[in-house]
């Protein structure tokens, strides 16, 4: 199978001579296998117009973000969610600046604020507009955001002049995209995956919990997805969209996160806890609103949550389990020795303090297992998301490699 057969890729075109090469690109795509649909700017629109896509991808073009037709049949948000990857080619200066400043005036820059999933641009512009220190800062607020920037080529230009700028060549769009979606390297595999915070009810209106967002969670289950395998997600509450081929379990407390994982463990064949299970609940959930008293202070009870983690790797046969660990210093002892003491198999370690780890800036993973610890990052959370599983797959496969060994 071809790494884009069956991937789902929303092509963005924009304003630029490059257009016309854009029909070719999505014939190649829609040959390689892949489902393709196509958002159009209005400027592209003055260069090749939504009935050439409409042949070549076998989909109606999307052209407005307020047209109730197409909002109807298939809205800017749902397409924001059905692409496995959004490539924009050609990428003119303006959509890159606007990208970059979070724009959502139009049906394509709308979609890329609402996705989750990767992005990539393929600029196309005359070699001053390229050279600009402006393009260039919106380039690298993008690259930085995990955007990936696909050439420009060097090269004649449609102006007459020659520089850098030109779009690259159709054929090697359609591998880079191949090479952004990375082997299906999880193929066969059941990966189940806990994610986000838990919730641990007092009373009907009142809970403890935690600032966890889910992200890294929800990027690594995304990221698994993409690599061909099987994701149950069993997820504490967030606002988060579902990753596109992932099963989704919600669940409030740590008590449901159990009872969830413990039904799926048997399935999957590789664990990842990433949630931030909450270490106690309270003794008792109250059936009636606690109603304050006179006195001043008050003592809560609390009750150990099971750890979930712990209790997957004392099973047997049990997955490759993959934990993670929140550490503020003696990062690899501390880490080896939770690995150790919860019996994993690999403990993915971000350091986290005074302005890491937290927010939207880039963060490293240091992985351990018995054989020693490996970096990655520092990267935006979806390229470590990714560069993880790559590493989860290695292990496994060598795993599985040992144990042939073994009983041959
Ligand atoms: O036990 P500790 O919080 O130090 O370990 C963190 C790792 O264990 C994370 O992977 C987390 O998802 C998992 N964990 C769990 N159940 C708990 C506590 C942590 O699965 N009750």
């Amino acid at each position: 199978m071809s790494g884009l057969a069956e991937r789902r890729i929303l092509l963005g075109v924009t304003g630029g001579i490059a257009a016309y090469k854009a029909a070719e690109f999505t014939r190649l795509l829609a040959r390689a296998g892949a489902q393709v649909r196509v958002v159009m700017t209005r400027a592209a629109q003055d260069f090749v117009g939504p009935l050439t896509f409409q042949a070549l991808s076998g989909e109606k073009v999307h052209t407005d973000l307020l047209d109730p037709d197409a909002e109807a049949a298939m809205g800017h948000i749902e397409l924001a969610r059905w692409a496995d990857l959004i490539v924009i080619a050609p990428a003119s200066a303006d959509c890159i600046a606007r990208l970059a400043h979070g724009h959502a005036d139009d049906l394509l820059t709308t979609i890329c604020l609402a996705t989750e999933s990767p992005v990539a641009v393929a600029p196309a512009m005359n070699q001053g507009m390229w050279a600009h220190a402006a393009t260039a800062a919106n380039v690298e607020c993008l690259r930085r955001r995990g955007v990936t920037i696909l050439g420009p080529a060097s090269g004649d230009q449609a102006c007459g002049e020659t520089g850098s700028g030109r779009m690259r060549e159709p054929a090697e769009l359609v591998s880079d995209c191949t090479e952004v979606f990375g082997p299906r390297v999880l193929s066969g595999h059941h990966v189940l995956i806990t994610a986000g915070p838990t919730l641990e009810a007092l009373d009907p209106v009142r809970y403890l919990s935690n600032h966890s967002s889910g992200r890294m969670g929800y990027a690594i289950a995304a990221s698994a997805a993409r690599a061909g395998a099987r994701v149950t997600l069993v997820s504490g509450p967030v606002q988060r969209p579902t990753p596109a081929g992932v099963e989704r379990i919600d669940v409030q407390s740590a008590r449901e996160m159990q009872s969830a994982v413990a039904t799926h463990l048997e399935a999957a064949d590789i664990f990842i806890a990433t949630a931030a299970v909450a270490d106690y609940r309270p003794a008792e959930i109250a059936e009636r609103k606690i109603k304050k008293g006179d006195e001043d202070g008050r003592t809560l009870a609390l009750a150990r949550n099971p750890d979930i983690l712990g209790e997957a790797c004392a099973r047997s046969p049990r997955p490759y389990c993959v934990g993670f660990a929140a550490e503020t210093d003696t990062v690899a002892e501390n880490a080896q020795a939770k690995r150790r003491s919860k019996g994993a198999d690999l403990i993915c370690a971000n350091a986290v303090g005074a302005g890491i780890g937290f927010g939207d800036v880039d963060s490293t993973l240091e992985l351990f297992d018995e054989h020693g610890s490996v970096r990655l990052g520092p990267a935006d959370k979806e390229t470590l998301a990714r560069e993880l599983i790559m590493a989860i797959a290695e292990r496994v496969r060598s795993l599985t490699q040992e144990q042939r060994n073994k009983a041959t």
